[in-house]
């Protein structure tokens, strides 16, 4: 059993972005010089992919209450489902929080969010205090997330080459 055309196209498409966003971070805070065109335009960039991340991830959790996941492999060790289990629900948190942190952050430093050009709505009003711990946050999970994918991806090549062949569950995601 694989996953549903659409969870395949939503993960794909979630994990280019996601790994491009983690990159992109932090060249934009540490690679570009402070008072360049090009930063404002890298933020632009970041703030508008993080977005689509946010619009993705709501779209991705409806999508999986209408396409359940298969169920994993009962050749599985039951400690070894209930970590991928726990993992994945990390992730899908992780891909909720991070984002929504970033807009919190811009909105609480006092700018506005746009999407690609489209003005979005201001949450909450200028707040530098707040706006610090929005950062943090966003800091925080962004490379928490980075963490788990690791993690992830290793999980997934230990189940495909140091296992037995019906614990490859990389298939069911391709
Ligand atoms: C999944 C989506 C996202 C990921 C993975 C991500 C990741 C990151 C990372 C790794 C950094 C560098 C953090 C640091 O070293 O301080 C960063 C910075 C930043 N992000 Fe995001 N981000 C995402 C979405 C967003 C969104 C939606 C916004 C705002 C609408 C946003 C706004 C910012 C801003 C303004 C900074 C720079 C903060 C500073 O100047 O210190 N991000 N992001
Ligand atoms: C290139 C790196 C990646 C590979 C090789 C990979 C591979 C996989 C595979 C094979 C599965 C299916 C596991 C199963 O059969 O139950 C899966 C599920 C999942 N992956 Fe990834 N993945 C990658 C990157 C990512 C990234 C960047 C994220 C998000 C931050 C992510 C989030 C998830 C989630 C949430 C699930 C569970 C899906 C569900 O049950 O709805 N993956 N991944």
């Amino acid at each position: 059993m694989k996953y549903h055309l659409t969870s395949r196209i939503f993960h794909w498409l979630m994990a280019i972005l996601i790994i491009a966003m983690i990159g992109f971070g932090i060249y934009i805070t540490d690679f570009i010089r402070d008072d360049s065109q090009h930063r404002d335009f890298a933020y632009e960039m970041h703030k508008s992919f993080g977005v689509l991340v946010i619009i993705l991830v709501f779209l991705r959790l409806i999508n999986r209450i209408i396409h359940r996941p298969p169920a994993l492999p009962i050749t599985m060790k039951k400690y070894e489902q209930y970590l991928a289990h726990l993992g994945h629900l990390g992730l899908y948190f992780l891909m909720f929080v991070t984002p929504i942190a970033g807009y919190l952050m811009s909105n609480a430093y006092g700018f506005e969010v746009k999407l690609f050009g489209i003005t979005l709505p201001t949450l909450i009003s200028t707040n530098f205090d707040l706006a610090k711990q929005f950062k943090e946050l966003h800091e925080i999970s962004a490379f928490a997330m980075l963490g788990l994918v690791i993690i992830h991806v290793i999980a997934v090549i230990k189940h495909r080459y140091f296992d037995q062949k019906e614990n490859d569950i990389l298939n069911r995601m391709l």
